[in-house]
């Protein structure tokens, strides 16, 4: 990295605010986005980065509580008023593009006005980055709620240097092309006013640049598209997470208690999961596999537990308050059909948990079930690997995460299918300590080797390397 002023925009800011008891302070968000940006290097002699997101408050809060947010970072909350905001992040975004994307297309709820949301969201975040631009700043675009963000930019800003970066999968083009023409090359065209696009795997790269070949009739060299001035480079960079951090906890004096309450509570395997509530986790999927392992091995009958943390997420879109009833209901059904009045099969909660209690679950367990249905990445399954300082534990992971790229060792499963997660918790139920350390090592060593500090550092160089390029091609 150099001394370049480096422009961050994402949806959410890194926090919010919350009043109790008529006192309002600040509350840190801790998603793998905010970890991700939050853990660059950047030098000393670097001036203070900017972050751009959408406000969760308002003006009003801001000018009276923005003294209590005092970090390494700028911050420039963008005000959207409601109806925008809800067209653009309840529907464009996480009723279009969310599903879309994660190869669901029959939850796709496309309305016009949601798109024109969209649009109207991503002008009024364009307008305030084009203000606060000054020259060679690095500008560092994230997720799909701003797929054209780079090409508005670009138009502004013609020599402005722009990354992109994707959080979720990319789908193939067979998906992506259920969108109207229009409305696809809209957000192709958008991305291809960046110099560099980074996403997780190279499927989803691959996937981009096909679509953008069949789609816009633009072909591509080396992972290169010429799009007229622009050469718009594309990168897989696997965001990874901070590795010490989860490592180190496991042995903090609070995560030991908690773990040693839990062994207590649960003296038999314990299974884990967590999830924020999505349908593309596949919850439901798993807890058919538990059921079918249930039914078939009753020997396990009273021998097992399943603790099943569910996240509330995005709980204004219908898709997400009716997922919630339908785990609820099915973990009601599994719990009577199975417990007794000593044992229920199911531990079930619908929250938040801090971090201390996430690393005695991810340290307690021997099982993490990790299947969702489709996943861009998957940083739970780093978590749980990292916070293993005792080397065991099994890793059940979906192949349709991003993460099972990396992470082979793992007993990777087809989240479908019911009967090959159940022969897979028997394996992981019965699988000897020695077999857990070898595979554990060996995705421990990958996991820390390619933490997030590497991950974000690795983008920014790739990006100040495209605008050297096109600095020194000016330049002849
Ligand atoms: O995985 C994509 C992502 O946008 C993450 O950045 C974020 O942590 C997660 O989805 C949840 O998103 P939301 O901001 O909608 O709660």
């Amino acid at each position: 990295m150099n001394d370049n002023r480096l422009l961050i925009i994402s949806y959410r800011l890194p926090f919010s605010f919350k009043t109790e008891n008529r006192v309002t302070s600040v509350k840190q968000s801790a998603g793998g986005l905010v970890t991700a940006v939050k853990s660059l290097d950047l030098p000393a002699s670097a001036p203070k980065p900017v972050w751009v997101g959408c406000a969760d408050f308002s003006p009003r809060v801001w000018e009276k509580y923005k003294h209590l947010v005092n970090d390494d970072f700028e911050y420039v909350p963008v005000f959207l008023d409601k109806t925008t905001n809800k067209g653009f992040y309840n529907g464009f975004s996480n009723s279009v593009l969310w599903p879309l994307f994660h190869y669901f297309p029959s939850y796709v709820d496309y309305h016009d006005e949601d798109l024109n949301a969209y649009q109207a969201a991503n002008q009024a975040v364009c307008d305030k980055v084009v203000e606060l631009l000054q020259p060679d700043d690095l500008i560092w675009v994230h997720d799909y709620h701003f797929l054209p963000l780079p090409m508005l930019i670009r138009q502004n800003k013609p020599s402005a240097t722009i990354g992109f970066f994707l959080h979720i999968p990319f789908p193939s083009y067979e998906i992506l092309r259920l969108l109207p023409e229009k409305c696809r090359n809209y957000l192709l065209n958008g991305l291809l006013g960046a110099n560099l696009v980074g996403f997780h795997t190279t499927d989803y790269r691959v996937h981009f640049l096909r679509s953008a070949q069949l789609s816009l009739g633009l072909a591509h060299r080396l992972g290169t598209i010429e799009n007229g001035q622009t050469k718009v480079q594309t990168g897989a960079f696997p965001i990874g997470i901070n590795y010490n951090l989860f490592h180190d906890a496991a042995a903090d004096q609070a995560v030991v208690q908690e773990r040693l309450d839990l062994k207590r509570s649960y003296p038999d395997k314990l299974i884990f999961s967590v999830d924020r509530l999505d349908y593309t986790k596949g919850v439901m999927q798993r807890l058919d596999a538990l059921e079918a392992l249930l039914r078939q091995h009753s020997e396990w009958l009273g021998k097992l537990v399943f603790i099943l943390v569910v996240v509330p997420s995005r709980d204004q879109i219908q898709t997400y308050g009716e997922r919630k009833q339908m785990i609820e209901q099915a973990v009601g059904r599994i719990n009577g059909l199975f417990g007794t009045l000593t044992w229920l099969p199911i531990v079930y909660r619908y929250s938040d948990v801090t971090f201390s209690q996430l690393v005695a679950l991810y340290t307690a367990c021997d099982i993490a079930l990790i299947t969702p249905v489709r996943d861009g990445m998957n940083l739970v399954a780093k978590e749980f690997v990292a916070s293993r300082q005792d080397q065991q534990g099994v890793l059940i992971l979906s192949e349709l995460t991003g993460a099972a790229n990396e992470l082979g060792e793992a007993l990777l499963v087809n989240p479908l299918d019911e009967y090959e997660v159940a022969d897979q918790l028997l394996y992981a139920l019965a699988m000897s300590p020695d077999e857990q350390r070898q595979r554990m090592i060996t995705m421990q060593e990958r996991v820390a080797s390619y933490d997030v500090k590497q991950w974000a550092t690795d983008f920014i160089d790739a990006l100040l390397t495209t605008q050297q390029d096109e600095q020194a091609s000016r330049v002849i």
